[in-house]
């Protein structure tokens, strides 16, 4: 009983293809098929209304939307948004949070003339850079001179130890907790360093609070870049480099290749000012990493760990110093040998 059917169709197979192998090759060329057919509806960029996924350029949904909307034009932005309360002050704008259809939003509105210049290069790397690691864009007016942007009523990364330090947020306290902000930063500046726009350099970052101020904190509490006023291009290819601002700048916050290298002989003169490139803001990352770990229970465990690629990130020399990619895989190993080794004491004490 068991061997006749397989007798049977042995003896077949040359003649004629049975039906089983038949119905094998119409489902694997039905599986091709559909496959095909997502690929075209999940590639297809022009898909504004009530997709899962991040809207297409030009479009945003923030909050409880279902679908994404066009960005704000001068027009919606005039007759819509409603300024509420100053929250924000900066040297290029003034940041309100504001009202729209009953949504809360920030309105960024131009401080002077005098830095028009700044707010249109922020608002075109906005437009250009929105991506998870970016505050949502929701509209413009270059006529205005006012951008809208989402709320985060958590504001910037400067509350960070006020809004940590609240009962309500103890929780999220914790060395775990703020290693992953660390992780948000470092990919930020990844992502800005390999940018659709080529390698990009955060500028206005000459010392910790003003770093800090560029940043947002997000109710989630994960972080995202906010004020991109300063994001000049380096190309190593074509040796373009930057220099951040015309003015002398001084301490040890900002990395070495930024400070006047000519000693007290000669007085600053930005032509002779040499241009340095993205690496500057590696050198950086130790501190804000270190402010973002705090001082919590782990804080000085983990900042044990990170101690060789922090010193790296230190090297006077430039090139020596690791990417952002390499920093970020070292705090991803460091964030999960800790956690396995947190877990195996807490099963070993119970
Ligand atoms: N979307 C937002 N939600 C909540 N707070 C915001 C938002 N945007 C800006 N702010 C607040 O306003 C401050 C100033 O914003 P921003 O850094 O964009 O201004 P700026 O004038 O470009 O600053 P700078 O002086 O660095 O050039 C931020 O540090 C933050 O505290
Ligand atoms: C918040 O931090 C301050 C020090 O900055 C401390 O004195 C205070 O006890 C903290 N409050 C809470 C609720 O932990
Ligand atoms: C960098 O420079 C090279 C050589 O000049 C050029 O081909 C490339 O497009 C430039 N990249 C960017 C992002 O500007
Ligand atoms: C956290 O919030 C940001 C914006 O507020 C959102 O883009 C992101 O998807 C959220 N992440 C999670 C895990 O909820
Ligand atoms: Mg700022």
């Amino acid at each position: 009983m068991d061997k006749k059917p397989q007798e049977h169709r042995q003896g077949a197979r040359p003649r004629e293809v049975p039906p089983v192998v038949l119905l094998l090759l119409a489902m694997v060329l039905m599986n091709a098929l559909l496959y095909l057919c997502l690929d075209q509806f999940f590639a297809s960029p022009p898909q504004p209304p009530g997709q899962p996924s991040r809207c297409p350029s030009g479009y945003f949904r923030v909050g409880q939307m279902t679908s994404c909307s066009p960005w704000l034009a001068c027009e919606e932005l005039r007759t819509q948004v409603r300024p509420l309360k100053r929250v924000g002050d900066g040297a290029v704008k003034r940041v309100f949070l504001s009202e729209w259809k009953e949504r809360k939003v920030a309105l960024s509105r131009l401080t002077s003339l005098e830095v028009r210049g700044d707010f249109l290069h922020g608002l075109q790397m906005l437009k250009s850079l929105q991506s998870p690691h970016v505050v949502t864009l929701l509209g413009y007016c270059e006529e205005d001179n006012t951008i809208l942007t989402e709320y985060h009523p958590l504001g910037s990364l400067s509350n960070l130890e006020e809004t940590l330090n609240l009962s309500k947020y103890q929780h999220v306290n914790t060395w775990q907790r703020r290693l992953q902000l660390a992780m948000d930063y470092v990919g930020i500046i990844n992502y800005l360093h390999n940018s659709p726009l080529g390698m990009r350099v955060m500028c206005d970052a000459n010392d910790l609070p003003k770093t800090l101020s560029q940043y947002l904190l997000t109710s989630n509490f994960s972080i995202v870049a906010n004020d991109l006023d300063a994001l000049p291009l380096v190309n190593h290819s074509s040796r373009t480099f930057v220099k951040c601002g015309h003015r002398e700048l001084r301490g040890d916050f900002v990395a070495p290749e930024q400070l006047w290298p000519y000693g007290d002989d000669l007085p600053f003169h930005d032509d002779l000012m040499p241009a340095y490139d993205e690496k500057i803001d590696i050198w950086r990352i130790p501190d804000v990493s270190s402010f973002l770990l705090g001082h919590v229970e782990g804080s000085d465990m983990v900042r044990f760990h990170l101690f060789d690629i922090h010193k790296a990130c230190k090297s006077k020399t430039p090139a020596e110093r690791p990417t952002a990619q390499e920093i970020l895989d070292t705090y991803r190993k460091v964030l999960n040998s800790l956690r396995d080794a947190v877990m195996t004491q807490t099963r070993e004490m119970l």
